[in-house]
């Protein structure tokens, strides 16, 4: 298949004093939309939550709408302000946070945050974290309410103390708190799941069981850095949540394997900073992928991921990005 390349403006931006461009090409020829659990990506390229807030400041970098979708900060019922700094440690080919789910509240997403995401003509999917498995009920009625495209129920987050990871790692809590979710959320409802566990797929079975509509996986891995010197952990809360291209293979791994055990759509994540990385997610069994910690580094990056996944496409001759799924060939 010839590859019709359709140049587009170039984009550029300053971060940290150095300069970073990407020359935005979208292969045309290769149809890159997506469903999921009914909900349609113009492009498989979402962000992933936590690493691009409520999508205002990246906004002066590239037009949202160029996104798959948005995955916003997580959310909690009340204001969090998260935990006490250092709450950033860089990694070998990653890094650790422990930033705690710092956000304003769904009350004040659904009145500050969501009207100017709605100026957009992109996905919008509310990420959230409750307490008890019923706040994750209430947050999903107001969020549906708003009118937010998907919820991404986040029973995986390693920095809190409540709830979190608690409901990640227990199939009997997974279920529970995905019931509760869909009870009451009239948007689809995508559960995220934790790798710290040993068998990601009882959860994501525990999850399919409570009604989930699709997965997003990996959420951070717990890891620790040590200051030799001071004797200190770097972190203030002593320990973090692994992202970045250290995590891929696990990332690559726990995809594969929730994909051969349930029949839901799968956003998979954990290190994509090339669309190399992205056709490894969806041959995997991955429908969507989403770009989280490669953001630090280049603003640009979800939209070379998605340009990058086109030509792939275009290379191997298939019409549609969507027929990668799935097709890994195992030994
Ligand atoms: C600074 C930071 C904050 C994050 N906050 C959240 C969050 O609020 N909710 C959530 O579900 N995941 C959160 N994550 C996890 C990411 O969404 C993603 O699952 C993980 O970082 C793996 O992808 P990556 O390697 O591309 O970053 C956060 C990650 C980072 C690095």
């Amino acid at each position: 298949m010839s590859e019709k390349k359709t140049p587009r403006p170039e984009a550029s931006g300053i971060i940290g004093g150095a300069t970073t461009s990407v020359a935005l090409f979208q292969d045309r020829s290769v149809d890159l939309s997506v469903d999921l659990a009914g909900v349609v990506l113009k492009n498989p390229v979402v962000v992933a939550s936590g690493t691009f807030g409520f999508g205002r400041e990246y906004g002066q970098f590239f037009d949202l709408s160029e996104l798959g979708g948005i995955c916003c900060k997580g959310l909690t019922l009340h204001p969090r302000e998260g935990n006490p700094p250092p709450r950033i440690a860089e990694t070998p080919l990653g890094m650790l946070n422990s930033v705690g789910l710092q956000n304003p509240g769904v009350d004040a997403f659904i009145r500050d945050e969501l009207p100017f995401l709605r100026q957009h003509d992109v996905t919008v999917i509310a990420n959230i974290s409750g307490n008890t498995p019923e706040e994750y009920g209430v947050m999903c009625e107001k969020l549906s309410e708003a009118g937010v495209d998907m919820i991404e129920v986040n029973i995986s987050c390693p920095n809190v103390k409540a709830g979190g990871l608690a409901y990640g790692t227990r199939p009997d809590l997974a279920a529970e708190v995905t019931q509760k979710a869909k009870k009451r959320a009239t948007v689809p409802v995508m559960v995220k799941l934790s790798p710290n566990v040993t068998d990601i797929t009882e959860i994501a079975r525990a999850a399919a069981d409570g009604g989930a509509d699709a997965l997003s996986l990996i959420n951070t891995l717990r890891g620790m850095r040590i200051d030799v010197n001071s004797r200190r952990p770097i972190l203030k809360m002593n320990t973090g949540g692994l992202s970045g291209p250290a995590v891929l293979p696990v990332a690559v791994r726990m995809v594969w394997e929730v994909a051969n055990a349930v029949k839901l759509p799968i956003i998979g994540m954990g290190g994509v900073s090339t669309g190399e990385d992205a056709a490894q997610f969806l041959l995997a069994g991955a429908s969507a992928v989403a770009v989280g910690t490669a953001l630090f580094a280049d603003p640009f990056a979800p939209l070379k991921v998605r340009d990058e996944l086109a030509a792939i496409a275009a290379r191997q001759g298939l019409s549609a990005v969507r027929e990668l799924t799935g097709g890994v060939q195992p030994w």
